[in-house]
């Protein structure tokens, strides 16, 4: 007779720093920065990036891209701009095939390399945001765990984008575990991501973070970061390893 299926537990980590490493040791993780990281991450894997390598800082990516191999290119941004002397920026709209195919990028940024970089010690960690949401939830079902989903949130605090795009993988997450019990952060999470259903493009107007974006030249990356399931790549951290790659789900 087969095993009785355990009930998920699914959980929102509203922002990055809201929870103890250890607490993800069992868990499937889902790192959701959407303005900008998560979304730049799976465009880069989607246009053919060998690898993503998210580090702490400018100095640890200069340090690690010696030992990167040949043609590793440094990415990555403060303040929303790209960081002086590095290759790219933070915008998904340079991680174009001619720019990164077959490279490896090491990439750093204000929150989303951060919240990557809290999640390592989780059983498996996957990266999320609106682009590749139903794709990503399905990666996550699949693995049998507890899951929870990490914000990285705007230096700490609550990121709206981030707790919409989170109670929306809920919303899917759902559908592959209908016996799947929710911690109330998870409901409130939810919540939100249903206020805003299939509109997430409002978030353009509604995100602080996303109107900072556009007040400094960056309308068509929002545009871009908003857009609902336009890929079925999930880009998952290797065990063991710093780099993240994608696979199509
Ligand atoms: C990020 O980690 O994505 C940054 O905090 C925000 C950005 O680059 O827009």
């Amino acid at each position: 007779m087969a095993p009785p299926r355990r009930t998920a537990r699914i959980d929102v980590v509203p922002a990055s720093g809201a929870t103890a490493a250890d607490a993800l040791v069992a868990s499937t993780v889902l790192v959701v920065d959407v303005l900008r990281a998560s979304t730049t991450i799976v465009a880069a894997l989607a246009n053919g990036c060998a690898a993503v390598i998210p580090v702490a800082d400018a100095e640890a990516a200069r340090a690690r891209r010696a030992g990167a191999g040949d043609g590793a290119l440094l990415a990555g941004e403060r303040g929303g701009e790209r960081i002086p002397g590095f290759d790219l920026g933070n915008s998904p709209l340079e991680f174009v095939a001619a720019r990164v195919s077959g490279r490896t990028v090491i990439l750093t940024t204000t929150n989303g390399t951060r919240a990557l970089l809290a999640a390592a010690p989780a059983a498996a960690v996957g990266i999320a945001a609106f682009v590749n949401l139903t794709a990503a939830a399905r990666w996550a079902a699949a693995r049998g765990t507890d899951i929870t989903v990490l914000c990285a949130g705007q230096e700490g605090r609550h990121s709206l984008e981030d707790h919409v795009c989170a109670g929306l993988l809920v919303d899917r997450l759902l559908v592959g575990l209908s016996g799947a019990t929710l911690t109330g952060r998870a409901e409130e999470a939810l919540h939100d991501g249903r206020r805003y259903g299939t509109d997430v493009a409002r978030l353009a107007d509604d995100s602080p973070w996303a109107r900072r974006l556009a007040a400094a030249g960056y309308r068509a990356d929002v545009a871009a970061c908003l857009a609902l399931d336009t890929t079925a790549l999930v880009p998952t951290l290797l065990p063991g390893l710093d780099k993240v790659v994608g696979s199509l789900r």
